[in-house]
């Protein structure tokens, strides 16, 4: 992050307390269509920060509980514009997500993603709609589609996606001992999925494994990509931004975050961020752990997270796996371990420019090594 990027950081955190009159004020004294963005930008993180003073979940630094199977009775709601919520299914940094029923033009089931803001409808409208036919050019069954946009009577936008009946990949890796092979096999036909989304134009800036769920399809399996497309339009990365600065409220999942991430700016996003989080991922396929994390009692700190995401390079997987309670079933060799962490190390660089120029090139050199692993 620039010292640009920090200072704004700083001012957002400065100001978000400031009465609408104030923001009124500033932005008729603006005199440059730059400026006018930068109070609108402001302005959005003041609502973001103002949301999250009165959640429960705030309060004594604690995210609230999640229960997976627990009736949706959340906020009084048991229906969203036309569908009849079923399930919380969990809860992301900008989120609830539901399972929920439609009723017409036929039954279907899908899944609900309330948010938790109050957004700029107008400019969620506005992303939402460059996403949607975006991915409507995207012809790939390993993302899931996402159908419509709506505004809750509270007054927040919901987003109605396809439902995903799955386990995140590395749990899925687990709970069916994959060897190393298989879980090469299904990291190949994910960054094949990355790619289609890529070629559509589309960068999906939170691949991590609860966006990476594999369904069981008889005897044979397919990883399906959520949310691509919602980063881009709900801005995500500006309010978990914010709530580390001005609330301390740790990021989610900041080691699967490309360096460029902790820039505001969007300029430098690109297919290639992608690259960066796909690596982070096949480090915990492959290991069964996140390569870096904050450290302890630090978690809070926006520093902190800057360091980790900027410095912290990937452990040999050779290394890690020998430790005993790292073991997975495998019967690759020394040799496809030394391969294994050369390929992680590229899609790993910092530079964005060092990385495997795309998903599709990433792709080609795992199906190398699974050549040489087997199955
Ligand atoms: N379309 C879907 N089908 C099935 N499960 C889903 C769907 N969308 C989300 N989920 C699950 O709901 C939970 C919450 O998802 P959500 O996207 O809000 O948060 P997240 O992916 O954990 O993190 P982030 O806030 O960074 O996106 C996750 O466990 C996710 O796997
Ligand atoms: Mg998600």
């Amino acid at each position: 992050m620039t010292a640009e990027r920090n200072h704004f950081l700083e001012l957002a955190a400065a100001v978000v307390d400031r009465e609408p009159v104030a923001w009124a004020a500033a932005a008729a004294a603006a005199d440059s269509e730059q400026q006018r963005a930068l109070i609108r930008q402001l302005q959005q993180i003041a609502r973001i920060a103002q949301v999250h003073q009165q959640l429960p979940s705030l309060e004594g630094g604690r995210d609230r509980a999640v229960s997976p199977t627990s009736p949706a009775k959340d906020e009084g709601l048991m229906s969203l514009g036309g569908y009849r919520l079923l399930e919380r299914i969990g809860e992301g940094a900008m989120a609830v997500v539901y399972k929920a029923e439609r009723q017409a033009p036929e039954p279907a089931i899908v899944a609900i993603k309330a948010l938790k803001h109050e957004l700029d409808f107008d400019e969620v409208k506005r992303r939402f709609d460059t996403v949607r036919s975006a991915l409507e050019r995207v012809d790939h069954p390993g993302i899931a589609s996402i159908f419509e946009l709506g505004l809750s009577p509270q007054a927040r936008p919901f987003l109605v996606c396809e439902y995903v009946e799955g386990w995140p990949i590395t749990v899925y890796a687990a709970r069916h001992e994959l060897p190393v092979g298989a879980r090469l096999g299904l990291f190949a036909e994910l960054c094949e999925a990355v790619q289609a989304g890529h070629d559509a134009g589309l960068v999906h800036r939170s691949i991590k494994p609860s966006n990476v769920l594999v369904e069981q399809r008889g005897k044979g399996r397919a990883p399906r990509i959520l949310d691509f497309g919602t980063v881009t339009i709900t801005a995500q990365r500006l309010t978990e931004w914010v709530l580390l600065a001005r609330f301390g409220r740790p990021i989610a999942a900041p080691s699967y975050l490309a360096p460029e991430e902790t820039d505001l700016s969007e300029k430098s996003i690109a297919p290639t961020t992608d690259v960066y989080s796909l690596g982070a991922l096949l480090f915990e396929l492959l290991t069964g752990r996140a390569f870096s994390k904050p450290r302890e009692g630090h978690e809070r700190r926006l520093t902190e997270a800057r360091r980790m995401i900027h410095e912290e390079q990937p452990p040999s997987v050779m290394a890690t796996l020998g430790r005993p309670d790292r073991a997975i079933p495998r019967r690759s060799t020394e040799r496809d371990h030394a391969a294994l962490d050369e390929l992680l190390r590229t899609a790993l660089q910092k530079n964005p420019a060092d990385r495997f120029r795309s998903a599709a090139a990433l792709r080609d050199a795992v199906a190398n090594i699974v050549v040489q692993v087997g199955d």
